[in-house]
């Protein structure tokens, strides 16, 4: 038996050369190509399996074939037809019809790029990435070339790209520096029924400029197309919010998926994570137990992922193919992660069919729901749970929680399926936790979460009535009111409501304000380059590694504390600058970072995104107005006092033993995470600011600093200093010069009366 655990590299490449030089007869084997090895060495087990060749590449012509068997083909005239005739179109259809990969080549085709670029958002990056692949393989173009993409951090287009891919985000940050949309002549907003934030608030952006005769055209010579593609979700809502637009339906073949509910999973264990266990046992019960087909493992992230891919493969090595398995067809299993913060070159191995004989696994988190088609998948195993962002009313702060997945999400999940033949669907949980802990519908990312970043965007794009704007969903008002107050905390807004100088450089960086605010407030003393490293750092995936094994465990903890204590001062942030600094100035920077337990392929992200954020800081700083300060204080604290200017929304103070108080106005108790350098260190600590909170059973706070009181005292009065009246008339315009003066007077009164704080500047 051939397994190709990282320990048994060698081997199997010595297996490899051997079947590749001294087997003629490659029919009798099962192979799995380099490519697959070189990405997923830890992932591969099954029966006697060799590698060979190349043998998984889709060819072209095959890909040609599938793309004329999807159900959208049979519609493209009629399709083309109906974009022409309309300027607002919706077009619906099941997940895997073809929407996202064949309608913008039609357009591209029927020359609607004469006029203007065609862009595609999503949701998620990967599904940006993955689908621009695809759709440039299908047009024989190099990507980058006529069809690239643009996420966050990575832009693959250039000047001869016409067929753009971009998330929501990026259109959204394009909107801002030029609002009439000149160089598209077709938005297409797709994955609209994921109702994330950027895309709600996207078609309201479009309805509001693009459905109005008078503003249609402003910066632009010619009308702009906007096409809004859904599964079936939804379109009449969609419709009546677009005046009454046509909706084009895409009709389409879906499959009979047979559902069985489990007994692991009730409404006692919302708080457990044995979800990952069960949903190993429950897909190598279906590997043995059922016909040949792959299998899609629904679970919440990339730890959890990792976790289940490791546990799979243990267990599947065990499994003697002559007896245990029922379908003697199938003679290995191919374990195959997929998650946001994947390498692009991996994610693109999902797609590929496995080799013949062998079963495929995908274990994914909710991005294999609907932004991404694995053909081939006849089972599905969920774990009816999904990590989500919401507004915690607890800490006051958003925080990413496992929670149950909604019917409407577990139906979706199960259709997967039944793409292009019946399938089954192993749902972990009980049939009491479907009926009491899973709600009917997935709350829409507007109604729970953050406004801070879009609500300063519209302000920067004149849109000051922000109650009144077009909302597909409106969000709670108290929502919107708690995002104008961190902008005015942060300076971004002011108490008219008006965009500040400040605001329109914070607008710029793809950051969380709070971030770009300490970040603005280095470069204004000059010391931008020990920010923009931990801003880079914060932006990326989880840096460190943290081995399974207890003793390997040991060692990479042992690592980490070497590190912390090379940077003298006990602080994550300055923790995070060291690591980047020292792996930066490394000869071999992969070797430091594996010996370090550190992931070299997240510094490579953060190395990357650093670079692109010194590129916008450049650019502002080249603008004649750029703040300029002094510094007077003592140089070895400049670091954490540029912090407490964005994080001092994020202070805590220590209550009694190891549990801290924040400072808010929430006065929540949380804990240090264990994962922080500063653990077990609670008792020197009195102030301190925090980077983001985990919730469990307790409310941890994870990147910590300590700071001194004094830095925060003159900050802290502008967390309670906020009147909601005054917010309120904020959001809906900006403030007259009488109603300024009315506020004044009665904040004078509540002055005198020593009811609020000054507010010192
Ligand atoms: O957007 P919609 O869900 O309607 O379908 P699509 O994403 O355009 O997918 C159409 C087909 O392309 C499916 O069969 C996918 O499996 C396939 N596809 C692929 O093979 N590789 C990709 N990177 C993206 C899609
Ligand atoms: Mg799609």
């Amino acid at each position: 038996m051939c397994l190709f655990k990282e320990t048994l590299w060698k081997n199997a490449l010595m297996d490899m050369l051997i079947c590749t030089f001294c087997l003629s007869d490659i029919h009798k084997l099962r192979g799995i190509s380099p490519e697959w090895q070189r990405n997923f060495p830890s992932v591969v087990s099954g029966g006697p399996l060799y590698l060979f060749g190349n043998l998984s590449v889709t060819s072209l012509s095959s890909q040609e074939m599938e793309s004329k068997n999807l159900p959208i083909y049979h519609q493209k005239s009629k399709l083309v037809q109906a974009v022409r005739e309309n300027s607002f179109l919706i077009v619906s259809g099941e997940t895997g019809s073809g929407k996202t990969t064949q309608l913008p080549q039609y357009l591209y085709e029927a020359g609607f790029c004469k006029d203007g670029n065609i862009g595609i958002t999503q949701p998620r990056r990967v599904a940006a990435i993955t689908v621009a692949q695809r759709v440039a393989q299908e047009m024989q173009c190099s990507l980058g070339k006529e069809v690239g993409y643009q996420v966050r951090f990575d832009d693959f287009t250039s000047p001869s790209t016409v067929v753009k891919y971009m998330t929501d985000g990026c259109l959204l940050r394009e909107v801002l520096a030029d609002p009439g949309l000149s160089a598209y002549g077709v938005i297409i907003l797709d994955e609209v029924h994921e109702r994330s934030l950027n895309t709600d608030i996207l078609l309201g952006l479009l309805k509001k400029v693009f459905s109005n005769p008078s503003t249609a055209t402003k910066g632009r010579s010619f009308p702009l197309k906007v096409v809004v593609m859904s599964a079936t979700l939804e379109t009449d809502k969609l419709s009546v919010f677009f005046n009454d637009c046509p909706v084009f339906t895409i009709p389409g073949r879906v499959f009979p998926v047979t559902c069985k509910f489990g007994t692991a999973i009730g409404p006692k264990d919302l708080e457990s994570t044995g979800y990952v266990k069960e949903v190993v046992k429950v897909a190598l019960n279906v590997h043995t137990t059922e016909m040949a087909g792959d299998i899609l493992v629904f679970l919440t992230g990339q730890v959890e992922i990792e976790r289940a891919c490791d546990l799979l493969f243990e267990k599947a090595e065990c499994i003697d193919y002559r007896y245990d398995v029922y379908d003697q067809t199938v003679e290995g299993l191919l374990i195959l992660p997929l998650y946001g913060s994947m390498p692009t070159d991996q994610q693109k191995q999902i797609f590929q069919p496995p080799p013949p004989g062998i079963r495929k696994c995908v274990v994914a988190t909710n991005i294999a729901a609907t932004s991404l088609t694995i053909n081939g998948i006849k089972y599905i195993v969920d774990s009816g749970f999904v990590k989500q962002l919401n507004h915690n009313s607890r800490v006051g702060l958003d925080v990413l929680e496992v929670v149950p997945i909604s019917k409407s999400e577990a139906r979706q999940r199960a259709g997967r399926a039944g793409r292009t033949s019946a399938g089954k669907c192993f749902r972990i949980y009980t049939a009491e936790f479907w009926e009491k802990c899973m709600p009917e519908y997935t709350v829409p990312e507007i109604q729970r979460t953050s406004l801070t970043a879009v609500i300063l965007t519209l302000k920067c794009l004149g849109i000051h009535d922000v109650i009144r704007f077009p909302y597909l969903a409106c969000p709670e008002e108290r929502f919107i009111l708690e995002a104008l107050k961190q902008l005015y905390q942060f300076d971004a807004i002011d108490r008219r409501g008006r965009v500040t100088k400040l605001g329109e450089l914070m607008v710029e960086f793809p950051l969380h304000p709070g971030l770009t605010r300490a970040l603005l407030k280095a470069a204004s003393l000059g010391c931008q380059d020990l920010l923009l490293p931990v801003a880079a750092m914060l932006s990326v995936e989880n840096i460190y590694i943290r081995p399974g094994e207890p003793e390997k465990q040991k060692e990479a903890d042992t690592r980490h504390k070497a590190l912390a204590a090379k940077t003298g001062s006990m602080n994550d942030f300055a923790l995070l600058l060291t690591v980047f600094q020292s792996c930066k100035s490394s000869d071999r920077p992969s070797a430091w970072c594996k010996e370090n337990w550190i992931h070299w392929r997240a510094l490579k992200s953060a190395f990357s995104v650093e670079t692109q954020l010194r590129e916008i800081l450049l650019r502002l700083q080249q603008k004649r107005d750029f703040p300029v300060e002094t510094f007077d204080g003592n140089k070895s604290e400049l670091f954490r006092q540029c912090l407490c200017t964005g994080y001092f929304t994020n202070v805590a103070r220590r209550s009694v033993g190891k549990v801290f108080c924040t400072m808010d106005g929430h006065g929540s108790m949380v804990h240090i995470h264990p994962s922080s350098s500063l653990f077990d260190q609670e008792a020197e600590l009195n102030w301190v600011i925090f980077h983001d909170v985990m919730v469990t059973s307790r409310v941890y706070i994870r990147t910590v600093c300590p700071i001194r009181y004094e830095w925060v005292k003159d900050l802290l009065p502008k967390l309670h200093e906020v009147d909601v009246y005054e917010l309120s008339s904020v959001a809906r315009q900006e403030v007259t010069d009488d109603e300024m003066k009315k506020w004044e007077t009665k904040e004078a009164a509540k002055r005198q009366q020593g009811s609020i704080h000054k507010l010192e500047k």
